[in-house]
């Protein structure tokens, strides 16, 4: 028996380097920026994780590290738990679950996934790939769970592909379609400043900044390291040494929300100071010294939204917002979807207040009141926004089964009644 166990032995060690390289590879890909505080993972406990290589056929696993309850998904900064394969019902499509399944999708490879041994998926960027930043090829999913994907741009190919993917623009291929096929829409910006599409029943996925989209694209996605802690004592005073009261930056002055309206009528209880085009102060966009100017001088930032539309949460919020150490002020998207969206107690939405004066009043209170202030800023460090991956996910959704949809009609779900409003949500009267 010696020759056979030694070949055995051959290919185990085989094995075991790929393995090995692998995630030296993907370590190299996807550096840590972050600092190194490694909390328990755990992911709504729905996707059974692993970070020791899957089994050998024969039931031998090779005894390397054991997984550590410490360890990070691979989608968090210097995270390294890899899933292995999903079992049971995963929760990829919106009418399976209420949540917008981002992380169930970056964790999910399908049951009979093979690697390279499996069948590539192939996508037609229909609108080119420059739009995209994209190369041809299977270069973006490089490192992903699920990587038997190709990126292509040329639209002969419309007739093979399976899925078809459209930026912003809808352009109807004009050949037969296979029924597998996958015609998938989306679109960044909100639905004032998006396309109505002339074909509406055609469309088998979106993907959107939208919580009911098929992969939900937002912003930024905030993602707990451990759920069951979303605050977190803070050693710092973050009313310290701040003179000013409430800042916003803005270019655009007449939004369809009435913002501006509401930021003129708030100043007149509050001192409230606009940089840009639509106030009387200057601090180019561009410049780090506006937001070092923000972290430092300023207790309040107007994250004000250009338009009142379900989930529409911006960079505004995330990057003017939460990325300072500021308290910001929110607009926009409906109370709720904050609620959903953003880190527990980070912000206030102006509807919870009847109007800027009874805002105001609440604005000058914690301004006196260091305690309740510094008591928004609990959840720093319980988190991070995460890279969501977007091709990772997509490649892992085309290898799931072949689960038949379409929207009866796209524009109906993207701009129907009650998706956007003109007014604040609390005056709205869809409601
Ligand atoms: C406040 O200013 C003092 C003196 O300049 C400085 O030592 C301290 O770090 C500042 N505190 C904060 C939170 O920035
Ligand atoms: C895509 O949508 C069309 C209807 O527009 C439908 O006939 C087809 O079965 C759908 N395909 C998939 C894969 O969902």
């Amino acid at each position: 028996m010696p020759p056979r166990l030694s070949a055995r032995r051959v290919c185990l060690f085989i094995a075991f380097g790929t393995v090995v390289s692998v995630l030296v590879t993907l370590h190299h890909r996807w550096p840590s920026t972050k600092s190194k505080i490694s909390p328990p993972v755990d992911l709504e406990s729905e996707v059974v994780v692993a970070s020791t290589p899957p089994a050998f056929p024969d039931g031998d696993s090779f005894a390397t590290e054991q997984p550590q309850k410490s360890e990070k998904a691979w989608f968090f900064s210097g995270g390294t738990v890899f899933p292995t394969h999903s079992k049971g019902l995963p929760r990829l499509f919106p009418d399976q679950t209420d949540g917008d399944r981002i992380t169930d999708q970056l964790m999910y490879v399908p049951e009979d996934y093979q690697g390279f041994d499996t069948q590539e998926k192939l996508i037609l960027a229909y609108n080119g790939l420059g739009t995209w930043g994209q190369k041809p090829g299977p270069a973006s999913f490089h490192g992903c769970p699920v990587s038997r994907c190709s990126l292509t741009d040329d639209r002969s190919r419309a007739v093979d592909a399976d899925a078809i993917l459209y930026k912003d623009h809808f352009i109807h291929p004009g050949v037969a379609r296979p029924s597998k096929q996958v015609w998938m829409m989306y679109f960044l910006e909100c639905p004032y400043h998006t396309q109505s599409i002339k074909f509406p029943d055609v469309i088998n996925w979106t993907a959107t900044y939208r919580r009911d989209s098929d992969l939900v694209a937002p912003y930024e996605r905030w993602t707990y390291y451990d759920p069951q802690m979303k605050q977190k004592t803070q050693t710092r005073d973050y009313s310290a040494n701040k003179t000013k009261k409430v800042a916003w930056f803005v270019s655009n002055c007449g939004a369809r929300n009435g913002r501006l309206a509401y930021a003129r009528e708030l100043s007149k209880h509050i001192s409230v100071d606009i940089y840009g085009s639509c106030g009387p102060l200057k601090c180019p966009r561009s410049d780090k010294k506006c937001f070092e100017l923000l972290d430092r001088d300023y207790k309040f930032y107007l994250a004000f939204e250009n338009s009142n539309c379900r989930d529409y949460i911006t960079e505004k919020f995330y990057v003017n917002g939460l990325g300072q150490n500021v308290l910001p002020i929110v607009m926009g998207a409906r109370p709720e979807d904050y609620q959903r969206s953003a880190p527990e107690g980070s912000y206030i939405h102006v509807d919870e207040f009847a109007g800027p004066a009874e805002l105001a009043a609440y604005l000058n209170r914690l301004d006196k009141d260091n305690a309740l202030y510094n008591s928004y800023f609990k959840w720093k460090g319980t988190g991070e926004f995460i890279n969501t991956y977007f091709w990772c996910r997509l490649c892992a959704m085309l290898h799931a089964p072949r689960v038949h949809r379409h929207y009866e009609d796209v524009n109906d779900w993207w701009r129907g009644p009650g998706v956007c409003t003109s007014k604040s949500w609390r005056n709205a009267d869809f409601a």
